[in-house]
């Protein structure tokens, strides 16, 4: 054999080795015949009073529901599937089933276990979003499409920062927006159901489920990305605004439709309406309109203007595989009165080097950099503070925005 062949085979050899040493086979479920695997909870309406379970068998099955107790209660009912079906993509052949929780109340535990022709799933639970002003963290992050060792790791550690957040008095992290590009080809079934798998990674050991946010990314192409998260079929809209507190709205936005026309008078309807009833007003989208990396998407012309003039407070990005934070941006110019964007995408995919000549990259004003990350976003009555996490919990990068004015919160920003 030839040295190059060698090295080659020891490579593969290495690269084996690394898969098998992380022992994810203990806390992912197998997804064989008719048993429950590959859960996600999903919130796309009210996380006070509601949520969407999903999962996955490898066969049909003919009964799927989920057993839903509230906490302190001993009334244990049972929801049925409200959607079976096949997922779309050849292989492998994998089966989703969606139930949907409403009239749930706010901050409340509710356990879980799903049953799938009989055989159920480890008992799990979540916690309604809060109705009451409190401290509360999400976690951001995007594109997970490769690297899925790191992707494993990243998960691992937001189902350990989820833990954690909770001992103590500290701002408990309610969720996980993720603005796209979940995997490498959104037509690919296998790819998804891998990255389904691993997603079963950010529950914790207690068995607390991780609410996901889901954004729609330029990988995450075609009817599948519907199906993991439970849009209706064939929906090509994905955008869509929740309260995440009666103070923090997020309003996830799909950069991979048309950006003008419709979807951009849902948004100046939605932040006119939402700019005066929220403390804190969010967006996340995939492509950015501020990148460090790549080309603005289109969305600079279209959203920006909107985000400026109802004073938005942090749009979140992602795509562009790197570190960044600009400083508040408005008419394209520092401002303190502006938009601050952060981003851009750093849950297993390889990072690339962000154009610090860009003039919203310069530092001290911004911060860029090159590493796994995910942003921990911390709300309360005074401030939004803003934390990049790198692996082993490293702070890369710790900013604060203090809380607008009212006069700004209030009203729209005349041109
Ligand atoms: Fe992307």
């Amino acid at each position: 054999m030839s040295i190059r062949c060698n090295r080659v085979l020891m490579i593969v050899l290495l690269a084996v080795a690394a898969l098998v040493s992380w022992p994810i086979e203990n806390r992912v479920s197998a997804a064989e015949g008719a048993q429950p695997a590959q859960w996600r909870l999903i919130w796309t309406t009210d996380p006070a009073t509601s949520a969407t379970l999903a999962w996955s068998t490898s066969l049909a099955g003919k009964e799927h529901r989920v057993h839903l107790r509230q906490e302190g209660s001993d009334q244990v009912v049972a929801i049925e599937a409200y959607r079976n079906g096949r997922y779309s993509g050849k292989s492998p052949e994998l089966y989703y089933h969606y139930v949907k929780f409403d009239d749930l109340q706010p901050a409340t535990k509710y356990h879980v276990e799903i049953e799938s022709d009989g055989n159920r799933s480890r008992s799990m639970f979540f916690i309604t979003a809060p109705d009451e002003d409190v401290p509360f963290s999400i976690l951001f992050g995007a594109d997970s499409r490769s690297g899925l060792q790191e992707r494993r790791k990243m998960n691992a550690m937001l189902s350990n920062m989820v833990t954690e957040s909770y001992q103590g008095d500290r701002a408990p992290i309610l969720a996980f927006v993720h603005a796209g590009d979940f995997i490498v080809n959104g037509l690919k079934l296998d790819q998804w159901s891998v990255w389904m798998s691993d997603h079963e990674l950010t529950v914790g050991d207690d068995g607390r489920l991780l609410p996901i946010i889901p954004a729609r990314g330029n990988h995450d192409v075609g009817e599948i990305f519907n199906e993991v998260f439970a849009f209706p079929a064939k929906e090509q809209t994905n955008y869509y605004a929740i309260n995440l507190s009666p103070e923090v709205r997020m309003v996830t936005l799909n950069s991979e439709t048309s950006i003008a026309g419709d979807q951009t008078k849902w948004l100046a309807t939605e932040l006119a309406d939402s700019r005066p009833k929220n403390r804190w007003l969010l967006a996340q989208y995939h492509r950015p309109a501020f990148p460090a990396v790549k080309r603005p998407a289109i969305s600079l012309l279209y959203w920006v203007p909107l985000f400026e003039e109802y004073n938005v407070d942090m749009a979140c990005e992602g795509d562009g595989h790197n570190i960044k934070r600009t400083p508040p941006i408005r008419a394209s110019k520092i401002d303190p009165t502006g938009v601050t964007y952060i981003g851009e995408g750093g849950l297993g995919v390889g990072q690339r080097t962000p154009d610090t000549e860009r003039w919203y990259l310069r530092p001290p004003h911004a911060k860029t950099g090159s590493e796994h990350h995910v942003q921990l976003l911390t709300f309360d009555k005074e401030k939004l503070m803003y934390r990049v996490v790198l692996f082993g919990g490293e702070v890369f990068d710790e900013h604060t925005l203090a809380v607008r004015p009212a006069e700004q919160r209030a009203a729209k920003v005349s041109k």
